[in-house]
């Protein structure tokens, strides 16, 4: 590596090598900079800067790329499934036949949440929200299968790959178990079906009358899960990545991905569309009113599902999940007075020179609710539908900490803006 780049402090020069991603992208490995100069680099939120080399995902914000172990998301929306597109990720190439067979094989035989585990239900109350009850669940995990779990990555890895297949299996049939719960269903168990059918059974067939698969509700399922299997080092993965990094086994980590994509500005946000879009339709509004309300600069009338930390161009996913919005609805003899007014907004705003010159295009989350929709997914539901989506994608990141023999553990510096040094204060000499 080059010592290409220099940082000056106090009129000394420290250099620094430069390094180059195989995608061109460059940084600077800055890793020395307080052992030799005692500063660190303050940057708030990460925003810039690389926290790890990885392998998995290459995003281009500027350009609107998205690739997976370099495959482009169109090629992989137009020619592949979820669960494919999961084993890529996951493990770097597309599999062979065989290896598509034992991989489904394994998600299959891994797809029931033992009895005992299922009682833990019993102790949440049915209103509770569905993240907290999946990243509980997710967690416990670790306690059902110990030898999975073992918090020792070299004993971790070597059971790899049923964990990871057991994860991705099991948070799908626990996200189905957490709606039913919801609702005061009894469970359905699983059944020998492929993967987004055996979900949409888990959710919507009852014991006196079986789910009848629908070809376009599937696909359509299909299309979104593979959308959301990964997105590069964004909060939910970083956290399964800074989790992962003390040592901790997959299940914890992956618990505390679904904690992070809780929040509303990460995993949330398909949720705020789809109440952005109701309110407009309850006030009988096309959207034209709305848009020119969400130019007023305030952060509570902004335009959901528009703009993107990343992205500085259209999200490559919202135009496949756009297209396929339309596509589904008309398959499904639907209409959604919710997508005219999205299709609206989308023409509005792709015109107005407010959005454009601040280069705010639709993100993945404006048409994803759309669809869930159509499929009978409720809101309260859609952050669990991401989860199970992302799960490739927190588990090949877990991987690649776990089997990084350089690997450290994660830990950040700060700048401490508190209180100097002082002394303690007896009770009855305070206040
Ligand atoms: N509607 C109206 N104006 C907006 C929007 C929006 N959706 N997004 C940004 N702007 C404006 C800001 O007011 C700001 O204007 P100014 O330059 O006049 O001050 C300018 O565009 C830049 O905004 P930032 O806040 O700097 O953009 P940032 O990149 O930090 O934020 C974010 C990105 C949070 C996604 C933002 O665009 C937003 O709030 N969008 C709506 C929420 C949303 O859809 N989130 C989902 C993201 S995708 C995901 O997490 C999977």
């Amino acid at each position: 590596m080059p010592n290409d780049a220099s940082i000056k402090i106090d009129g000394k020069e420290y250099p620094y090598p430069v390094m180059i991603g195989s995608e061109g992208e460059k940084a600077i490995d800055v890793r020395n900079l307080r052992k030799d100069s005692g500063h660190i680099f303050y940057d708030q939120g990460y925003g810039n800067t690389g926290s790890c080399e990885s392998q998995v995902t290459f995003l281009d914000g500027d350009n609107g790329i998205l690739r997976h172990r370099g495959y482009p998301i169109d090629q992989l929306a137009k020619h592949s499934d979820y669960i494919e597109t999961a084993y890529l990720v996951i493990y770097g190439e597309l599999p062979t036949e065989a290896q598509r067979k034992k991989f489904g094989d394994l998600l299959r035989e891994n797809a029931h949440i033992e009895p005992q585990m299922q009682r833990l239900f019993e102790g949440y109350p049915k209103n509770t929200p569905p993240m907290v009850v999946l990243a509980s669940l997710v967690a416990s995990l670790a306690g059902y299968y110990p030898d999975l779990a073992t918090n020792n990555f070299e004993k971790d890895l070597q059971q790899f790959d049923l964990s990871a297949a057991m994860a991705i299996s099991k948070i799908r049939t626990l996200g189905a178990m957490v709606y039913r719960h919801g609702r005061g269903l009894p469970f359905m168990h699983p059944k020998a079906l492929p993967f987004c059918d055996n979900f949409l059974h888990l959710m919507f067939s009852e014991p006196y009358h079986d789910y009848v698969a629908i070809p376009e509700v599937t696909s359509a399922l299909n299309l979104i899960l593979l959308m959301h299997a990964d997105h590069e080092q964004n909060c939910s993965t970083s956290t399964v990545r800074m989790v992962g990094s003390s040592g901790a086994n997959l299940f914890t980590s992956l618990a505390a991905g679904i904690g992070a994509l809780s929040g509303p500005l990460h995993g949330g946000a398909n949720t705020a569309v789809m109440n952005m879009l109701q309110s407009i339709h309850d006030e009988n509004d096309d959207g034209t009113r709305f848009i020119e309300a969400a130019k007023g600069g305030s952060k509570s009338n902004r335009l959901m599902g528009f703009g993107h930390a990343v992205y500085r161009n259209f999200d490559p996913r919202a135009r496949v999940i756009g297209e396929a919005c339309s596509v589904v609805l008309k398959k499904l003899g639907k209409s959604d007075p919710l997508l005219d007014i999205a299709q609206n907004l989308e023409q509005a705003a792709l015109k107005d020179d407010y959005f454009v010159s601040r280069k705010l295009y639709p993100n993945v989350d404006f048409y994803s609710g759309i669809i869930f929709r159509a499929l009978g997914i409720p809101t309260n539901m859609f952050t669990v539908m991401f989860a199970i989506g992302r799960a490739p994608g927190w588990i090949a990141n877990w991987k690649e900490v776990a089997s990084n023999p350089k690997g450290r553990i994660y830990r950040p510096r700060q700048v401490y803006t508190g209180p100097v040094k002082r002394d303690y204060v007896p009770m009855a000499r305070r206040g």
